[in-house]
């Protein structure tokens, strides 16, 4: 049938482009046929989650004809508790995607601007898409490090938030302290600074900052954590921000009032407290990470040192070739097209045996097919 469509959207989203995702394992087992499916390309936990959420989300099933907490007060006491910081400097959302989101809508408009070290992750260009906002992309340094300077120049009278990932996906690298009080002491006091965490418990470097002293010091500057990474929870959807008072309430005010379900509430609840889950986490990607350098290093392959869960390497011309041969043996990683990154692979750190797998496939590829 002829399409006879002629109701036409916002002309802002004709700058969207529709999110990429990792391909998820039934898809490519079904496309290919495979049982085996490996997938190191959303920078999941691969240890699984936490044992403690999978309990209370059996708990908590028989309630779930009842509306969830608007305010998910439990998993805002055990953040409180952690973090030290006050109930009301909290907001829970549906990921750290939901709250960019709304961070978006309530801060940004037409003329006003966003900055982005780039190249970094795509929600917070869509964020100020969806709001007719425009994205200032400020390429990171030759080694992919935040280059302060080059960031602040960017800066004029319509920018409004400077976006900081770190460590930064896709590339692993980080912003270190003293850079980031750098900024924050520089930026004209129109911007706000969100600092997005998604990976900072992988992050070990001594002049690391997760950027919660600077939310306590009364900066300009709102920190975004996930549960989707290091607890192991990206099924359940759920993340929160940490902030001032004032900028918590402000974005509220377009919050959903039941935006984060009952199953995610509870399982957030068991895996912040789940220590051992962390510590085992922690200690399985940083082996994990150890032994990809170590047979990247013996193939020849570069890679970008990296203080989160994924690692990005350096394949030549052939990347997409080799992105393509991965995915034919049921291996998914990510290629680096849609950040540029034409010559790259961005790969998520598994299990043992997984890394394994895949570094023996990447080898037996390389040694094939690539002079
Ligand atoms: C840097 C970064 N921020 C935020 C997110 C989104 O997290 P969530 O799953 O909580 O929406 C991701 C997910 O990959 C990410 O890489």
């Amino acid at each position: 049938m002829e399409d006879k469509q002629k109701i036409q959207p916002r002309k802002s989203l004709q700058q969207i482009q529709p999110y990429s995702p990792g391909k998820p394992i039934w898809e490519v087992q079904k496309e290919l046929g495979l049982d085996r499916v490996i997938k190191l390309a959303s920078n999941e936990n691969p240890l699984g989650p936490s044992p403690m959420a999978i309990e209370e989300i059996s708990k908590s099933i028989n309630g779930i004809n009842r509306y969830p907490d608007a305010d998910a007060t439990h998993v805002k006491e055990m953040i409180s508790k952690q973090l030290h910081v006050q109930t009301q400097q909290l907001i829970v959302t549906n990921g750290a995607d939901e709250l960019i989101t709304l961070i978006s809508e309530a801060y940004l408009e037409e003329g006003l601007e966003i900055i982005v070290p780039s190249p970094s992750f795509s929600e917070y260009d869509f964020g100020a898409h969806v709001m007719g906002a425009s994205v200032v992309a400020v390429p990171l340094g030759e080694n992919y490090e935040y280059d302060i300077e080059a960031i602040l120049s960017a800066i004029s009278e319509r920018t409004k938030i400077v976006y900081i990932c770190s460590p930064n996906n896709p590339t692993g690298t980080y912003l270190a302290k003293a850079k980031l009080q750098q900024l924050l002491d520089s930026v004209p006091e129109q911007v706000l600074v969100v600092f997005d965490g998604a990976y900072s418990h992988y992050a070990k470097a001594e002049d690391y900052t997760n950027g919660l002293e600077f939310v306590e010091q009364g900066y300009p500057i709102i920190v975004l954590h996930t549960f989707s990474k290091i607890y192991g929870l990206a099924g359940v959807r759920i993340g929160y921000g940490v902030a001032s008072q004032e900028i918590v309430k402000d974005i509220l005010k377009v919050k959903e009032p039941f935006n984060v379900n009952t199953i995610a509430q509870v399982a957030a609840t068991a895996a912040i407290a789940d220590e051992k889950h962390v510590n085992d986490s922690q200690a399985m990607n940083e082996n994990g990470r150890n032994q990809m350098y170590e047979a990247f290093s013996k193939l020849g392959i570069h890679y970008i040192e990296s203080m989160s869960n994924f690692v990005l390497v350096h394949i030549g011309p052939n990347a997409k070739h080799v992105y393509e041969q991965l995915m034919a043996k049921g291996i998914i990683v990510r290629y680096g097209g849609i950040w540029g990154l034409t010559e790259h692979l961005r790969i998520s750190v598994g299990t043992t045996e997984e890394n394994e797998i895949l570094l023996e496939t990447i080898g037996s590829i390389i040694k094939r097919d690539l002079p």
